[in-house]
């Protein structure tokens, strides 16, 4: 990723869509979040890095709303949503992706990308069942699976595709939802170096004129879509900025000294 504001195409806005502020979560007298002041500019792809125990999973987790902070806020365009419900982060344009469970594995895969648009934008199911509107359906549901590469493999059961390819049809139900802001959970893990080529082109494609905050640890990947990249060390912000910025810092290097994913 090179450096500046424009990204593929898409300027990069100086405003931010998502912000914390003064983001604190203490487990008993623990605080594995402290004060953290964050923000996700509108269109930009931010990483969240650092190393194990940094903080990371518990950040992400308040942001979608899985934990409830002890102290400070979390504002999505401007709107306080620390205390929203995650099952209504949808409906304001915020989906958290590879949950793997998400995909239903006895469905195919139209199957699976219908019920995703189904359950989006909170289209109810009733007008699906005209027959023009269940062709559009199908039609959606078909050009978003070629998005993912998997194009013309609707009929195929979900439950048989391969890992990487099960990811690529997890992208495709959550690009269904037309999100505004996704949140990616380590979309790496677990995958092959082809498969890991695969998806980061997938997501580079999806984060065309959307918001992307990412916690991931191949740094191959982050350096290469992430325009932003904050680094979180015992529950604090300890750099921010590019990845030439951040990996050449020396307080970032000390963090990661003798660990197996260094950056
Ligand atoms: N539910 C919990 N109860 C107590 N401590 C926790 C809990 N979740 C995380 N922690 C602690 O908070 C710190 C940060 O953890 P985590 O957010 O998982 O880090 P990371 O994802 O960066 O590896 C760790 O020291 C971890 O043991
Ligand atoms: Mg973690």
């Amino acid at each position: 990723m090179s450096p500046g504001r424009e990204r593929g195409g898409c300027q990069v806005s100086d405003e931010s869509i998502l912000e914390t502020r003064g983001l604190t979560k203490a487990f008993g007298g623990f605080t594995a979040i402290k004060d953290v002041d964050l923000k996700v500019r509108r269109h930009g792809f931010h990483a969240l890095i650092g190393p194990n125990g940094a903080g990371k999973s518990t950040f992400f987790n308040l942001i979608t709303r899985f934990l409830t902070p002890t102290e400070g806020t979390i504002l999505y365009k401007g709107q306080d949503i620390s205390r929203v419900k995650a099952a209504r982060l949808p409906d304001l344009g915020i989906l958290r992706s590879f949950q793997i469970s998400a995909v239903f594995p006895r469905l195919t895969l139209l199957e699976n990308v219908r019920l995703a648009l189904q359950h989006g934008k909170g289209v109810s199911y009733r007008f699906w069942q005209n027959e023009t509107s269940l062709n559009e359906l199908n039609d959606r549901a078909e050009s978003l699976l070629a998005d993912v590469g998997l194009g013309g493999r609707g009929a195929e059961p979900a439950g048989t595709l391969p890992y990487g390819s099960k990811r690529a049809l997890e992208l495709a139900t959550t690009l269904a939802f037309e999100p505004e802001l996704m949140l990616l959970d380590e979309p790496m893990a677990g995958l092959g170096t082809e498969d890991i080529g695969r998806i980061a082109d997938l997501l580079e494609k999806a984060s065309h004129g959307r918001t992307i905050l990412m916690v991931e640890h191949n740094m191959h990947v982050v350096a290469r879509l992430c325009d932003r990249i904050t680094v979180l060390a015992r529950g604090e912000v300890l750099a921010e900025g590019t990845y030439a910025e951040v990996s050449s810092d020396p307080r970032v290097i000390e963090s990661y000294v003798g660990r197996s994913d260094a950056a």
